[in-house]
């Protein structure tokens, strides 16, 4: 017959036992496996019923009352354990997840669009914005789209404007951004409005000619199409690059594929028009080519010169952001050189 009193002693035995193995626990989980142990059906605490069936039966109910009072002592000690670990956790997680907001910064660089695409950019936006559509071509391109299509046949004496590189006897790298006109006008009908970005090639080399440039050239074919068409859209589109007071001029001038044929200056944005070094001290800057398309270069586009007549332009994209930016080395647009790159954040 088990003794009471003796039983009494392994209850708090137990009872010891547990507070004195949970000071060392590390968490949450730690004290979760403790509590298993303790209080699972098999548990330490379940086992000290097996003594129920030694003992006088005066006393079941006693002993079945003090095991039941362990139980519930250990379940809100526990719990009690559980909450203030929980919030020891909690606590260290804040401690290394803080932010000193009075921190300084890290300085961010932004990036931004090289000026020859900003420049490109801004141009698409101004003719978009009057009905122009893209039209993309090749930088590789034959004799015929190049020269002969645009009535440069061989040995014409306007070859020699632009050194060009041949790939082969037929091939070779485009010249001028012209080429893209004879493809739309091959496969498109009129109304034509066009406008034709892209990369350009010429043995050229010095302060302000590089053997690789960038071009925009402008096209429209319609019925009666005239200079008078060129110069209001040339008007808009420099006062939205070089600001709203400045003026443009035409100026006689040769390309084959143009008749007549002119040049466009504006006026100085610099100095106004006074004269300045940017200007020469004349108070005009060139900016572009441009002219009524060549009745020969409609017909050899099987386009009827008697009904259609058309206007072309071709705008240099580097020296339109030189002379926007005042960069006076077409190689400084090259060169991926930060200190001058950064400098040039217009959008
Ligand atoms: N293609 C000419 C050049 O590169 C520019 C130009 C384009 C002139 C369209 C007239 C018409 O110099």
């Amino acid at each position: 017959m088990a003794d009471l009193r003796e039983l009494m002693g392994r209850i708090s035995e137990v009872k010891k036992a547990i507070t004195e193995n949970s000071e060392n626990l590390k968490d949450r989980k730690a004290v979760y496996e403790m509590r298993k142990s303790y209080l699972e059906k098999n548990g330490s605490i379940g086992q000290l019923m097996r003594y129920m069936r030694d003992i006088d039966p005066t006393q079941k109910a006693d002993f079945g009352k003090m095991v039941n009072e362990l139980k519930s002592w250990a379940v809100d000690y526990f719990d009690s354990l559980d909450d203030d670990m929980k919030e020891k956790e909690l606590n260290l997680r804040y401690e290394s997840e803080k932010i000193d907001i009075t921190m300084p910064s890290r300085h961010l660089q932004s990036g931004c669009l090289h000026p020859v695409t900003q420049i490109r950019n801004q141009l698409i936006d101004v003719f978009s914005g009057m009905g122009f559509t893209i039209y993309e071509g090749t930088e590789v391109e034959n004799d015929y789209y190049n020269f002969t299509a645009l009535n440069t046949p061989k040995d014409h004496p306007a070859r020699d404007m632009q050194d060009t590189f041949y790939l082969s006897p037929e091939f070779l790298l485009r010249t001028q951004t012209s080429s893209g006109q004879i493809h739309v006008m091959e496969s498109q009908k009129p109304p034509i409005k066009i406008l034709s970005p892209g990369k350009v090639f010429r043995s050229d080399d010095d302060a302000t000619h590089s053997p690789m440039f960038s071009q925009m050239e402008g096209l429209v074919v319609d019925r009666n199409i005239t200079l008078g068409d060129l110069q209001g859209m040339l008007d808009v589109f420099v006062k939205r690059i070089y600001g709203s007071e400045t003026r443009t001029r035409l100026r006689p001038s040769y390309f084959p594929f143009t008749e007549p044929s002119v040049e466009v200056d504006v006026s100085c944005f610099s100095c106004g028009g006074k004269g300045c070094n940017l200007c020469k001290h004349t108070g005009w800057i060139e900016v572009l080519g441009a002219g009524i398309v060549n009745r020969r270069v409609l017909e050899n586009c099987g386009i009827d010169p008697d009904v259609y007549s058309g206007l072309a332009f071709g705008i240099g994209i580097e020296r339109t952001a030189m002379l926007k930016y005042g960069i006076n080395n077409i190689k400084q647009l090259f060169e991926s050189d930060l200190r001058v790159l950064s400098q040039i954040k217009d959008r």
